[in-house]
């Protein structure tokens, strides 16, 4: 199935797997749009990207922003969902209220935006989420994004029935080399990285591009629905 000339919306677009990914939809012709909060993060990508892509600021939690989006938007073929804050740490120390914002941003984020996508979207075409490899391999730490992955994972099911015959799947990536790992200093995310790599099968971690050309898949394979594609350099198996 050819993106040619579609309409794709990318929201999480303008950093990370979410910027890959909007490349990668450019190459194969595609009409990108991207969305997020941050109006400076919008700027640079779109000058990253070049011409012909549209930036909008979005907060995805919303259900207002999310109506508006779509109102000033108009009509799309596929969206796209990278954008998402989760939270780590060991399930007696987490406070709830860090839990709760973090479904709050990648579950409910991505359950808001679907839904308001809904009257915008052509029926032949499809929405892709993301959720993450620890719903199915959590370590210690990360209960809070095992459920949220998993319940992302459920909800992607239920709407590929629902949705039909528009397609609905999920991106389920492993560990992958973008910001949002910026928070640790060049040290800890080197030490973190380099030990990762030594027990992955692949022996790396992932860049962007890797988990990128899944969504552009997703897309185009009018005959994948309600499937998670795990894309996690073996973690699952060590
Ligand atoms: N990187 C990994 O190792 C990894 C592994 C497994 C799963 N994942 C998942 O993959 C997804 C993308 O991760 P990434 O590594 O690409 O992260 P990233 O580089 O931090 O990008 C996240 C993007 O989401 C946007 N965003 C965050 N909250 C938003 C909100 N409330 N409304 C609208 N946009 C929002 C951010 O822009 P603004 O700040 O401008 O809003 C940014 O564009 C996440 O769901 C993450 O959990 C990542």
């Amino acid at each position: 199935m050819s993106l040619k000339g579609k309409r794709v919306v990318i929201v999480g677009g303008t950093s990370g797997i979410g910027l890959s990914t909007a490349k990668a939809f450019q190459d194969e012709s595609a009409q990108v749009i991207i969305a997020s909060r941050s109006a400076s993060k919008i700027s640079k990508a779109t000058q990253t990207l070049g011409q012909g892509v549209e930036g909008h600021e979005l907060d995805f939690r919303s259900e207002e922003n999310a109506a508006e989006f779509f109102k000033n938007i108009g009509q799309i073929d596929h969206l796209v969902v990278t954008a998402g804050e989760g939270a780590m740490g060991l399930f007696r120390d987490l406070p709830v209220s860090d839990a709760r914002d973090a479904f709050d941003s990648k579950f409910w984020g991505q359950y808001i935006i679907a839904r308001a996508a809904i009257p915008y979207l052509d029926k032949s075409g499809s929405i892709t989420l993301t959720s993450g490899v620890y719903g199915l391999r959590p370590p210690h730490g990360a209960s809070t994004l095992a459920a949220i992955n998993s319940a992302i994972e459920g909800l992607v099911r239920g709407l590929a029935v629902e949705l039909a015959p528009t397609r609905v799947n999920v991106v389920s990536p492993g560990i992958v080399d973008t910001p949002i790992y910026a928070g640790m200093s060049n040290e800890q995310r080197n030490n973190m990285f380099a030990g990762i790599s030594e027990q992955l099968p692949v022996g790396r971690v992932a860049k962007p591009e890797d988990i990128a050309e899944t969504y552009v898949y997703l897309a185009k394979n009018g005959f994948t629905t309600g499937t998670a594609v795990l894309i996690d350099g073996g973690a699952r198996l060590i």
